[in-house]
């Protein structure tokens, strides 16, 4: 019987791949109006189809007024929704009635792991919006973090397409089961805010599918997004607003999408390609979807057909999404408690412990630094500019105007004013506007002054929290950052700090990885705390004080130095361009600057597939801090692994205990790997995870599913899905360096 199983197992290793039908098998909302469209249609002139096919104002396209169709309101997202502009300006329109939550940003959001927190975050978001006269959010921005120095690296979830696809699918979910349409950005391999207006992303058809269109699949076949909106950026040779494989083939066609898709501001460059590959709108202006569009029908260019099919896309979302009547919106306030509390429950899963060791005592778990101990502190010195900081606001493009900010400072006050003297030192001057302006580089000497100063207020300390990091000045959109150092001379403060006083937490505030090897060094604890909301210092401190347990795993990996990483290892990032090349095409479009974009700059992605975790894996690089790694205040044993074959997939099942004496959630994560596959891939890869909250010495059976439909491959020569049959091993545990479990399965 052994032989035979063997030999089972064998042939179906050589058996070729079998093609996945993934043909779209869900059938859009938005497809209920098709008759109604059609007699909508009928009666339309020319002139108002076209009118719908570009901006209105800044933030909205046309209805058809004369059949009381709604305009369509857009709102930046993807983590609050944007205060009100002028019609046609970028500058504020100073209402004092649009306010909202600022909620943890997206990086903050991917380290929860956890799609409850996604959807519940977004159906706040879409409340919001609502209260604000907003159809469209604009996000998620779902982009997979090619570079740690990526400007949007806050903005965006995570490096793996999984994590990204699932926080989107239920983003989409939320803000969709509320009423508000989502708009998936950008679409797509916007990975980089360097020359995005004109970058060229070249890629090979299997790593564009598996690793940076995923997510956008997940968010349209699992959750029937409405809206997308095209990149900047170039793809294979053609600008993604008239890239008719991405939007016609792919997002149409393969994937089922019946929504619409709007530009990226000032992202169109043609008017019949842009209208035919399958371009709705035009944002803003109409410099190539209004008169110019109107002509090229008129001169039989573009045929009215495709004119309305464009139309008929608008209209499904149009009368899906209920129009917020004009004397409603931004009428109440906004940025309430049942929002607030959302953007606080997500914030307190956000935060990362990665480091936590004792000092001075060397028994077991004695002395370590955090939770703080409130028998022994009564002095807490609090350092750090970051530690008052706001991060709604900042550097270029969305932000939120919210009436609460809860810093880091505000939390620990909340939560130990009156149990602990609080001081405060600054330690570095924050890197401000006015710098980023003048292109000052934002990693600077440490200030002597400031640093004596610290010093000081640490000497006296029973406990010193140090809050390093960046801000939205540093990780902006528009420019990437060109180094992970910790700016301001935070370094050389962190080793003052610790020689002072080596009862030293720092925590990092900052959206996407920075460079840790030193404060990591100096800190006998070390947490990230993300760009975490209005809720973020009321997190913190609830982490900090032991009222929850750090939850939090890492969505990107945190690397040792950029060398490291995948782009700048293989050089095909940062590009050298010639010394006039265009600024951001957004700062272009503040200052009306032509969008000339002639530069031709390739960004050619040669580590193909390998993106993070899988590019240290296959390199057998070490990192600073691991994919999906984040400590407790508990201690998670995982056993009894068994993997059972389903309909969908595969079942994966363990024994996981608490054996603690404190409750806390665990994130379980689920790897394969496939070293007898006959196709080139990754070391392994993350198909399933779950967060679980386990009491004090509870024990738990954790079943996680593994879809066939995740286990399938690009196959470029079918131009499709595939699954190929085989061994897999299966792999479980708390993070991707940590997976005390292994067993194999086959698949068929
Ligand atoms: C920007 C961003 C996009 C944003 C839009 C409107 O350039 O790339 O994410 O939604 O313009 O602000």
């Amino acid at each position: 019987m052994k032989n035979l199983r063997f030999l089972t197992i064998v042939g179906a290793i050589f058996a070729s791949s079998v093609a996945v039908s993934v043909a779209q098998t869900y059938r859009s909302h938005l497809l209920q109006h098709e008759q109604q469209i059609d007699s909508i249609l009928s009666t339309m002139t020319l002139d108002e189809k076209i009118a719908m096919l570009h901006g209105k104002n800044m933030f909205s396209s046309a209805g058809i007024p004369r059949l009381g169709i709604a305009d369509v309101e857009y709102a930046d997202g993807p983590f609050g929704i944007r205060e009100e502009m002028e019609p046609d300006s970028w500058n504020s329109a100073h209402l004092t009635t649009d306010s909202a939550t600022f909620f943890p940003t997206g990086s903050a959001l991917a380290a929860t792991w956890s799609p409850d927190m996604a959807y519940s975050y977004a159906r706040a978001m879409s409340r919001e919006a609502r209260l604000r006269g907003k159809d469209m959010i604009l996000g998620p921005a779902m982009n997979i973090q090619r570079i740690p120095t990526g400007g949007r690296t806050y903005e965006y979830l995570s490096e793996d397409p999984l994590l990204s696809g699932a926080l989107s699918v239920a983003y989409t979910r939320g803000a969709q089961d509320d009423g508000t349409a989502v708009c998936l950005k950008h679409f797509a391999l916007n990975n980089q805010e360097d020359y995005r207006g004109f970058v060229d992303v070249r890629i090979s058809s299997r790593a564009m599918h598996e690793i940076y269109l995923r997510p956008f699949e997940m968010a349209v076949s699992e959750a029937d997004a409405w809206g997308v909106m095209a990149a900047y950026n170039k793809v294979n040779g053609r600008w993604c607003s008239e890239n008719a494989v991405l939007l016609d083939s792919i997002l149409r066609r393969q994937w089922g999408f019946a929504g619409m898709v709007i530009s990226d501001w000032g992202g169109v460059h043609s008017t019949v390609d842009a209208v035919t590959a399958g371009l709705n709108v035009e944002m803003p202006g109409s410099r190539f979807m209004g008169q110019a569009l109107l002509d090229s029908v008129k001169a039989g260019k573009v045929s009215e057909d495709v004119i309305n099919q464009r139309v008929r896309e608008i209209l499904r979302v149009r009368l899906t999404v209920t129009p917020v009547a004009k004397d409603v919106a931004n009428k109440r306030p906004v940025g309430n408690a049942e929002e607030m509390a959302v953007a606080l429950d997500v914030a307190r899963r956000s935060i990362v412990l990665l480091k936590n060791e004792a000092v001075g005592s060397k028994a077991k778990g004695v002395g370590r630094l955090l939770p703080v101990n409130l028998q022994t502190v009564r002095r807490i010195a609090v350092i750090g500019a970051n530690a008052v900081t706001r991060m709604a606001l900042g550097g270029v493009g969305a932000g939120v105007k919210t009436r609460c900010e809860i810093t880091p400072l505000e939390g620990l006050k909340q939560a130990l004013g009156d149990k602990v003297d609080i001081t405060y030192a600054p330690g570095y001057r924050a890197y401000d506007a006015g710098s980023r302006y003048k292109h000052v580089d934002p990693i600077q000497k440490a200030d002597p002054q400031l640093v004596v100063e610290a010093v000081k207020a640490a000497k006296n300390a029973d406990l010193v929290i140090f809050f390093a990091g960046d801000n939205r000045e540093v990780e902006t959109e528009g420019s990437d950052r060109t180094t992970i150092t910790l700016p301001s001379g935070q370094d050389e403060l962190a080793t003052a700090l610790a020689k002072a006083n080596p009862r030293l937490v720092t925590v990092i505030v900052a959206g996407g990885p920075v460079d840790v090897r030193t404060v990591s060094q100096a800190s006998a604890s070390l947490l990230v705390s993300w760009f975490n909301g209005s809720m973020g210092g009321k997190a913190l401190a609830e982490v900090l004080t032991g009222k929850v347990s750090p939850s939090g795993r890492l969505p990107m990996s945190w690397p040792l130095c950029l060398d490291d990483v995948p782009a700048y290892a293989t050089g095909s990032y940062p590009q050298k361009v010639d010394n006039n090349a265009q600024g951001d095409i957004f700062v272009g479009l503040v200052n009306n600057q032509s969008n000339d974009r002639r530069q031709q700059l390739i960004a050619n992605y040669a580590e193909d597939g390998l993106v993070g975790y899988r590019w240290y894996d296959a390199k057998g690089a070490a990192v600073a801090y691991p994919f999906g790694f984040g400590l407790s205040y508990a201690h998670f044993v995982y056993s009894n692994l068994t993997v059972t074959p389903t309909a969908a997939g595969f079942d994966v099942s363990f024994t996981l205990a608490n054996a603690s004496d404190t409750d806390a959630e665990e994130v379980a994560q689920v790897y394969v790997s496939r070293p007898q596959s006959r196709l080139n891939r990754p070391v392994k890869e993350l198909k399933g995870f779950q967060r679980l909250m386990l009491k004090a010495r509870e024990t738990k059976t954790v079943t996680i599913p593994v879809r066939r439909r995740d286990l399938c491959h690009w196959d470029e020569a079918a131009n499709t899905w595939m699954l190929e049959p085989g061994s897999i091993n299966v792999m479980v545990g708390g993070s991707s360096a940590s997976l005390p479990l292994m067993a194999t399965t086959v698949i068929q």
